[in-house]
């Protein structure tokens, strides 16, 4: 813990859904599951992640503002250590010292900044509210990080509204560091600026980085900015920690197949079931039913035998195919659980295509398929989830890159 500023170990927080109970049951959103992660004294590390992966509930939760989670967070502060965890909650005092050490920057700087008060007021209030000084000091802190953060004196007495947004989240900028935190973090901080404006906010970010020695959390959706700004990234998919590294080395060398995917900008696949609930019940679906084994395996490209898979989301896939390659419009199936599942096709005939199509298509997710007339039985293989690996300062979350897995079932890196 000595060089890391934040060490969390653990984290998981759930939202429950209101109002969206199925037969009597809650309903919750999985947004981080199992999360550990250190924050090093002084570096900026990125957090990569499509909309909805948990990136914002993470800064909340790291920050004090979320109640409800489970794991442990350590804050090893100048001035004071904290430990924050399941079992035992932060009082007032100790979330207050989280809030003075650190601070936040959102995305949108016209709803983050509120319209009716003056600049000065806005800059100055998180110092006023945690009682930091008296208010003739908090001008003058205002006055010098005004102009620190490029504007000048005289942007002390506008409103908001009389700003670009470029300026504005100066001014979220100066607000942030009124408190002097050794921790601030960035939530997608120019992902609403013109292309134009958002190099000029992202170098004055990193040069207030070396001029007052923080330590930023930088989370963003674009990995050109990631790559710009930060030392170490980490890549998250569903609440789920997929890859962390030194910036430079996953960009040479990513080893997680989500982060290939992302860093080589190919369209990623989508999952057949997963766009079909997210077209009936909105995004946030896939974290309601996060995929079992490995999460990503839906869409991985190179998903083995092992990574999940259960008999609805074969059967889809085999139904698929049976359509594209063969005009088959409805083929019945009968479950016999999440391994195992039976089809009938029209006739014989139609049921040994099939066949040959599933072993050729959809191969290396069948342990055994058995033909009977016109019906064909299913088993699949038993899943693994992987977990969070660490080699050389690198640390994977894919089955691949754990040697005792793939030693035990044959596999090469290709996944054959
Ligand atoms: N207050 C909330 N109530 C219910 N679900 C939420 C709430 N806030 C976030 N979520 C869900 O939690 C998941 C993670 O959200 P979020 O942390 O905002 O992700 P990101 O910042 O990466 O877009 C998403 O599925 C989102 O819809
Ligand atoms: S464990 Fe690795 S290979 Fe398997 S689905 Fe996940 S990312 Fe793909
Ligand atoms: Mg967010």
């Amino acid at each position: 813990m000595k060089d890391d500023l934040i060490a969390i170990d653990n984290l998981s927080v759930r939202y429950e859904l209101h109002g969206s109970t199925f037969s009597g049951r809650r309903t919750y959103v999985n947004a981080l599951n199992g999360i550990t992660l250190n924050v090093r004294k002084g570096e900026t590390l990125a957090i990569v992640g499509e909309s909805g992966s948990g990136k914002s509930t993470l800064a909340m939760t790291v920050l004090g503002l979320l109640r409800h989670w489970t794991g442990t967070i350590s804050y090893n502060f100048s001035e004071k250590e904290l430990t924050s965890a399941k079992e035992r909650k932060l009082r007032r005092a100790e979330l207050l010292e989280i809030w003075r050490r650190s601070s936040i920057v959102f995305q949108d700087p016209y709803s983050a900044l509120d319209s009716k008060k003056l600049v000065k007021d806005i800059i100055t209030e998180p110092y006023l509210g945690h009682r930091l000084g008296a208010r003739s000091e908090s001008q003058l802190l205002a006055s010098e990080l005004i102009m620190q953060v490029g504007l000048t004196e005289d942007h002390l007495g506008y409103y908001p509204d009389q700003l670009s947004g470029g300026q504005r989240q100066r001014i979220a900028v100066a607000r942030s560091l009124i408190n002097r935190p050794e921790l601030v973090i960035f939530d997608e901080p120019t992902s609403s600026l013109d292309v134009s404006i958002q190099a000029q906010i992202l170098n004055l970010i990193l040069d207030l980085k070396e001029k007052l020695s923080l330590t930023y959390i930088f989370i963003t959706h674009n990995l050109v900015v990631a790559k710009h700004v930060s030392d170490r990234m980490m890549v998250l998919y569903l609440g789920n920690v997929m890859e962390i590294g030194e910036t430079d080395s996953v960009f040479n060398n990513p080893l997680h197949p989500y982060t290939k995917l992302l860093i080589s900008s190919v369209p990623l696949p989508k999952a057949d079931y997963e766009m079909k609930q997210r077209e009936s019940r909105e995004a946030e679906v896939s974290s309601i039913t996060l995929p079992g084994g490995c999460v990503f395996h839906p869409r991985c490209p190179v998903a083995t035998s092992y990574c999940g898979w259960k008999s609805d989301e074969v059967l889809q896939l085999i139904r698929r195919e049976a359509y594209l390659l063969l005009g088959i419009e409805e083929l019945d199936a009968e479950m016999h659980g999440d391994l195992s599942f039976t089809v009938t096709a029209g006739d014989e005939e139609t049921a040994r295509k099939l066949l040959d199509v599933v072993r050729e298509k959809d191969r290396f997710k069948i342990a055994d398929a058995q033909l009977s007339g016109n019906s064909i039985s299913f088993t699949l293989f038993e899943s693994w989830k992987p977990s969070l690996l660490s080699s050389g300062g690198r640390a994977v979350n894919c089955l691949l890159y754990d040697v005792e897995f793939m030693t035990a079932h044959g596999l090469k890196q290709d996944g054959s």
